[in-house]
């Protein structure tokens, strides 16, 4: 079987793996405090042009989005997402279970709008008996979004805009930032997520490395005993130099954004091919993973060879599935999968 269901079904980037050999007899301190860790983070600081931030190396994408939220938020606060976020649909509740709501919105192709943060205000606001709510703090997006759409310049923008107005902190989860960055319909740099947040995460874990998002803090009251928080849930790695290994290599000669941008170019080729043989996509996803509104048959047919994810239902009773490249998508899977589409 050929696996197409997800951009975490590899183990690491070669680049990666050599690394992590050339240093594996280099005596390093524990808890990210390493000479390799501290190299990544001087990377990405250079990279994303900003000297001001703090920068964590976290296991993987749902503690990290615990660790974001929890460390900002106090008790009675909660963090606005869309309905269709992964920290309200994919977690498990992870962020509820530390006590904060997730306030949700319906919003429009896996995105909220400025507008829908804004009502949310000014319905909290004018609320007389508003301190008997959830206090909302906290804006939460992910770029790309869960159906593989992605914010323009002006949207995010937009979003800052009305975050500042009403003091709320806007988290850009990254766990796919790369592909995102790839997109050929993109007008933001990561320079622009780092201006355009609070706090963001470059996610590793689906681009290239085994393990590891980077959390980047640019608010410094969000910076202040952030580390606290990563210990006393039992994130902070002892050998934190796994993480920033991967990313100190990540970082050098732009792998993170060459890898990414091969594996868009790889996903926008196969949604090429169900466009060309008359097969409708489910939203506007011009990132590494496509949306294709498959019949039952259809469906039968392509599992023969292939695993991909269900998505859900279309309105049409057809059946909406997920297939993701990745920085590995081998091109003789990719062409054999095309030929079958052509088949179908
Ligand atoms: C946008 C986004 N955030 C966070 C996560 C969670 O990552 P992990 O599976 O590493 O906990 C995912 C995983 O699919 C994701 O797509």
């Amino acid at each position: 079987m050929i696996m197409f269901q997800s951009d975490y079904l590899e183990g690491a980037h070669p680049e990666i793996l050599k690394r992590l050999m050339e240093t594996n007899d280099i005596q390093r301190v524990g808890y990210g405090e390493d000479i390799f860790s501290e190299s990544a983070r001087k990377k990405i600081k250079k990279r994303i042009g900003r000297d001001d931030v703090d920068i964590h190396f976290i296991v993987g994408g749902t503690i990290t989005n615990l660790l974001v939220i929890s460390s900002a938020l106090r008790q009675y606060q909660g963090v606005i997402s869309p309905k269709t976020g992964h920290i309200n649909v994919h977690e498990t509740g992870a962020v509820e279970v530390t006590g904060h709501k997730v306030i949700t919105v319906d919003g429009r192709d896996g995105k909220l709008s400025a507008e829908d943060v804004k009502m949310i205000m000014e319905n909290h606001l004018s609320d007389p008996s508003k301190e008997h709510t959830v206090q909302p703090k906290m804006v939460y997006i992910s770029f790309p979004t869960e159906n593989g759409t992605i914010y323009s310049k002006k949207e995010l923008e937009d979003i800052r805009k009305v975050t500042k107005e009403y003091d709320l902190y806007l988290f850009i989860d990254g766990a796919r930032l790369g592909y995102g960055l790839a997109s050929p319909d993109t007008d933001l740099t990561i320079e622009d997520i780092a201006n355009l947040s609070d706090v963001f995460y470059i996610g590793g874990t689906k681009c290239g490395a085994f393990s590891g998002e980077a959390v980047v803090i640019s608010n410094s009251e969000l910076k202040k005993d952030f580390k606290y928080n990563i210990k006393a849930r039992g994130a902070m790695l002892a050998k934190g130099s796994l993480n920033g290994i991967q990313f100190d290599t990540l970082f050098t000669d732009d792998l993170y954004f060459k890898i990414t941008k091969d594996a868009v170019g790889k996903a926008l080729k196969l949604k090429d091919a169900f466009t060309k043989k008359g097969i409708k996509l489910f939203g506007s996803s011009s990132t590494n993973q496509i949306f294709p509104v498959l019949s039952d048959s259809e469906i039968t047919k392509l599992r023969e060879k292939y695993l991909f994810e269900t998505w859900g239902k279309n309105n049409d009773g057809k059946t909406i599935v997920r297939f993701c490249t990745s920085w590995n998508t081998k091109e003789e899977n990719l062409n054999s999968l095309i030929e079958d589409i052509e088949k179908l």
